[in-house]
């Protein structure tokens, strides 16, 4: 397996945080958090900066934390969900990563995200019909990814199993 970067992209809901954590701990990497950096950096959470700035100041310290994180190697990045909207941070990302994209059915993404409420996106009257529209408009970015892998009734052990044997597999390719 290479020291590229491995990166995951995918809906809010979609496994990420769990299933990088899980990879970093099976391949002894670091696991960077880009949320988690932004979070670091202001002092405050996602939702609140939300609260407090607005969206586009949070895309713009986002945009930074994937500078910082891509700029480094093997690394497992566990990325927010509206990363793949800014095209530069996906050539970025790309640039010295592998970028997977965990997927899932709008169905499977209520029924995750149904009581956290740390998602200033989807607070809002119907979260459903929110999905719906992000999922519609983000689904062709996210297929940008080098792979994908479908998350749906899958543990994440099972994930975490799938991206290493794709990644192995992938290494062994001419
Ligand atoms: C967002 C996803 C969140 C976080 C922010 C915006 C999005 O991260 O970055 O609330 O635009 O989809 P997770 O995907 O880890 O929930």
């Amino acid at each position: 397996m290479s020291r590229k970067n491995i990166v995951l992209i995918g809906f809010m809901g979609s496994g990420k945080s769990m299933v990088a954590k899980r990879l970093a701990k099976i391949l002894k990497r670091d696991m960077v958090s880009l949320d988690g950096l932004v979070e670091a950096k202001e002092g405050r959470s996602v939702k609140q900066i939300f609260e407090e700035s607005g969206e586009a100041y949070f895309r713009n310290r986002e945009k930074e934390a994937v500078r910082e994180a891509a700029g480094k190697e093997f690394l497992v990045i566990d990325c927010g969900g509206g990363v793949v909207l800014d095209p530069q941070n996906i050539v970025k990302l790309k640039a010295n990563g592998i970028l997977i994209y965990l997927s899932a059915t709008p169905e499977t993404i209520r029924e995750r995200v149904k009581n956290k409420k740390g998602r200033p996106l989807l607070n809002v009257k119907d979260p459903q019909k929110r999905i719906d529209e992000l999922l519609k408009e983000r689904t062709p970015l996210y297929a940008q990814a080098d792979y994908t892998v479908v998350t749906d009734k899958k543990t994440v052990k099972q994930v975490g199993e799938e991206i290493i044997h794709l990644l192995t597999v992938g290494a062994s390719l001419p």
